[in-house]
């Protein structure tokens, strides 16, 4: 694939880590689905991924890729355990901070665990290339922390319009209570990619009108009946059927997010690796 020099300068001389917030509205339209897909195909890009379930309360980014952790965020936050001891190795090399399930103790953060999570990401600041962050559905106070902490995000929705009115209330919010301006979107479960960026335009539409963001479309990937096959193989899709359609648009979709350049002005919150973001802005 060709790639246009000046977007190739701009992935080189990334001087930081991306920290990307996965995000929806409405539960079960892919998020999971999109961080693990991602995730690998970014790995055989050899980027270094990590991958963050911010799920606290239901996890599964694990189970997704068939793995069965010992320990979990639940002991990082508990101050129990170190980021590094509760890593996991993933497929192609990503690594994983798998969340506790079952456990309502953690889903909602106090403003210690909050502060300790962003200390101690930021001490990794050398280690990853990109992190992923696979967020629980809805505008819980968690999800508004990983979304304002990340430096872009990632809204997932489906053609289903109580997705799409979901996905807009949580922008809303984002936009609204916590100032966040830009936005991406990923249209899953399409039919057709006219109908995904039919998705796109009438969200604009609405965005324009109403609320002061700005939306960029980074794609839409198919409805797919093997997603059910790979679920209950414990595998991604990529992996599983590499030459299907809707794993060529998981592939279309990592080059995006590769050669997206990213939105580096300072948010007015607290962000992930944000004294590197700072060196940035002072260059
Ligand atoms: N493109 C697709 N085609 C067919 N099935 C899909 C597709 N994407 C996701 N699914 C299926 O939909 C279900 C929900 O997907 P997933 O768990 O990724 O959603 P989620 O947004 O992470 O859900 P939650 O809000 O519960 O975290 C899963 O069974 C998954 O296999
Ligand atoms: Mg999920």
């Amino acid at each position: 694939m060709d790639i246009p020099m000046q977007q190739t300068r701009l992935s080189d001389q990334r001087p930081t880590t991306r920290v990307l917030s996965i995000t929806s509205g409405k539960g079960g339209v892919g998020k999971t689905a999109v961080v693990a897909n991602v995730a690998v195909l970014l790995a055989r890009m050899n980027k270094r991924v990590l991958v963050l379930d911010a799920d606290l309360g239901l996890a599964n980014i694990d189970v997704v890729f068939g793995l069965a952790p010992g320990k979990n965020m639940n002991a990082f936050f508990a101050e129990e355990m170190s980021l590094d001891e509760i890593m996991i190795k993933g497929p192609s090399g990503i690594r994983i901070l798998p969340a506790g399930s079952g456990v309502q103790r953690f889903t909602r953060l106090n403003a210690r665990q909050k502060m300790r999570l962003l200390e101690a990401l930021d001490s990794m600041h050398n280690e990853f290339d990109i992190v992923l962050i696979d967020n629980e559905a809805g505008i819980s106070e968690n999800v508004t922390y990983f979304n304002t902490a990340a430096q872009e995000i990632l809204v997932v929705t489906t053609p289903e319009p109580t997705a799409i009115t979901d996905a807009y209330a949580l922008m809303k919010l984002l936009s609204g209570q916590y100032h966040e301006k830009h936005f991406n979107l990923i249209v899953n479960c399409v039919r057709s990619s006219e109908e995904g960026l039919d998705v796109f335009k009438k969200l604009t539409m609405v965005a324009d009108r109403y609320l002061d963001i700005a939306i960029d479309y980074l794609g839409c990937i198919p409805i797919d009946r093997q997603m059910v096959d790979a679920i209950r193989k414990q595998e991604v899709i990529v992996d599983l059927f590499p030459n299907s359609k809707i794993s060529q648009a998981f592939d279309f979709l990592a080059r995006v997010i590769v050669d997206e350049p990213q939105h580096l002005e300072a948010k007015g919150s607290v962000q992930f690796f944000w004294e590197r973001l700072l060196d940035i802005g002072g260059k």
